[in-house]
């Protein structure tokens, strides 16, 4: 009667012997690596293991590969895998139950999953350690300079691609040509009272694009000073990019040429005039008169095309630009001095300008760049 727990004691307790290992202690995550740099696996035992019956494997478990051993006292170079001979390395004491890897130069197919397993005697452990991917930080920014415009504001490109988060980088905007500070962001906000006091107030990034990895800056009011080379850098643990921008001042913005020329058709509405009206209370109808009535329904209608044209261009309406050119043709179209044309122009204008107006602007239409 009594013999039989005595034996399921005996059993349970042998099967306690065989399956309960030590407990490992690994990564609390997956790990993340730096290309070309060295990565710590860590695996310990929370007592340390008599070395003499010790024997620690690190493998990978999807190719089986021995990556290294330490037995019967010593580790065991030559029987690791080629691909990890001289990079990986027993760091810790393992005297002390560190039995922790350092492997290094990394290289993309290092990613993967490792496990330590450690025998001693009947006991063993093990425990699985993930090298998930790679750290990385890419910065663009604009390939072209950026014109600015005295007054209005500009916005210098900067996006960031990281493995990290953009919110735990540190990213600056500077002057590279004066060395001074325009905007930072760091610790997850961005710190304006650090700005250099000419950029105070008027820097500031698109806050709600930050968790896109968009920094790109925006300045306001700006002034003809603000022109040189600035330089977006960020920086994420060990690794830092960067991108120049440069803004410049465009040598006659096009918003001045498109006044100076609204200017010049005033002066010419208001100077052909002049003669025209003296004409029509002539009751004049030669040809001074007539081409005088001619310039002053051409050329400041024209001049006025060219000069919505130009507008409708800088600021990115392609089809209305283009429309208000075409106004060119459709002028030849209505006016009244078509006569005054030689044969081929007047027999163009009357049958094809139209038609062609319409391709062009179907054309615009097409190519999607209204
Ligand atoms: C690791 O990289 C360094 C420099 O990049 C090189 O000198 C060394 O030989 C490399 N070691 C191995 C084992 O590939
Ligand atoms: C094991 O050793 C490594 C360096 O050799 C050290 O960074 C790590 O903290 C050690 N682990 C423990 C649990 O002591
Ligand atoms: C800035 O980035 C936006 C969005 O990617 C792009 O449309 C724009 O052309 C860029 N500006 C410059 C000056 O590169
Ligand atoms: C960043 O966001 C701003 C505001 O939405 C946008 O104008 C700009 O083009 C974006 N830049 C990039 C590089 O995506
Ligand atoms: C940066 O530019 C490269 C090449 O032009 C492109 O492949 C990459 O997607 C860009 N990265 C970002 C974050 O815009
Ligand atoms: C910007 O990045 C390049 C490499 O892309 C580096 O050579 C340069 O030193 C960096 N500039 C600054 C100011 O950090």
């Amino acid at each position: 009667m009594d013999l039989l727990p005595g034996l399921l004691l005996v059993f349970v307790l042998a099967f306690q012997a065989c399956s309960s290992g030590f407990q490992l202690q690994g990564a609390d995550g997956p790990l993340v690596a730096q290309l070309g740099g060295s990565v710590l696996l860590p695996c310990s035992a929370e007592t340390p293991l008599p070395l003499e019956e010790l024997e620690v494997e690190w493998r990978r478990t999807d190719s089986d590969a021995l990556v290294h051993l330490f037995q019967e006292g010593e580790v065991r170079p030559e029987s690791q895998n080629e691909g990890y001979r001289d990079r990986a390395l027993f760091t810790g004491e393992i005297a002390k139950g560190n039995y922790s890897l350092l492997l290094s130069n990394m290289t993309t197919e290092d990613a993967g999953v490792y496990s330590c397993n450690v025998y001693t005697g009947e006991e063993s452990g093990d425990v699985r350690v993930e090298v998930k991917g790679f750290e990385y930080l890419v910065v663009n920014g604009s390939d072209q300079a950026v014109s600015l415009h005295v007054g209005e504001k500009v916005t210098l490109n900067c996006s960031v691609d990281s493995h990290a988060k953009p919110e735990r980088m540190v990213v600056t905007w500077k002057r590279t040509d004066e060395n001074i500070l325009v905007l930072l962001f760091q610790d997850g906000e961005v710190l304006s009272d650090s700005s250099h006091e000419r950029y105070r107030g008027r820097a500031e990034f698109f806050t709600s694009e930050i968790p896109k990895g968009n920094f790109s800056l925006r300045l306001k009011d700006v002034r003809t000073e603000d022109k040189g080379e600035y330089i977006c850098e960020a920086f994420s643990g060990p690794l830092s990019a960067n991108t120049t921008v440069t803004l410049q001042k465009t040598d006659v913005p096009p918003r001045i040429l498109v006044l100076m020329l609204c200017v010049l058709v005033l002066v010419l509405t208001v100077g052909l005039s002049i003669p025209a009206v003296i004409h029509l209370k002539k009751k004049d109808t030669g040809l001074k008169a007539m081409t005088t009535h001619l310039l002053l329904v051409f050329c400041p209608n024209i001049i006025l095309s060219i000069a919505l044209f130009i507008y409708g261009l800088t600021v990115g309406k392609t089809l209305a630009a283009v429309i208000n050119i075409l106004r060119i043709l459709l002028l030849f179209k209505t006016a009244p001095y078509l006569e005054r044309f030689c044969e081929r122009i007047k027999a163009f204008m009357k049958n094809w300008n139209v038609t062609l107006a319409h391709l062009v602007v179907a054309g615009v239409l097409n190519s999607g760049k209204e």
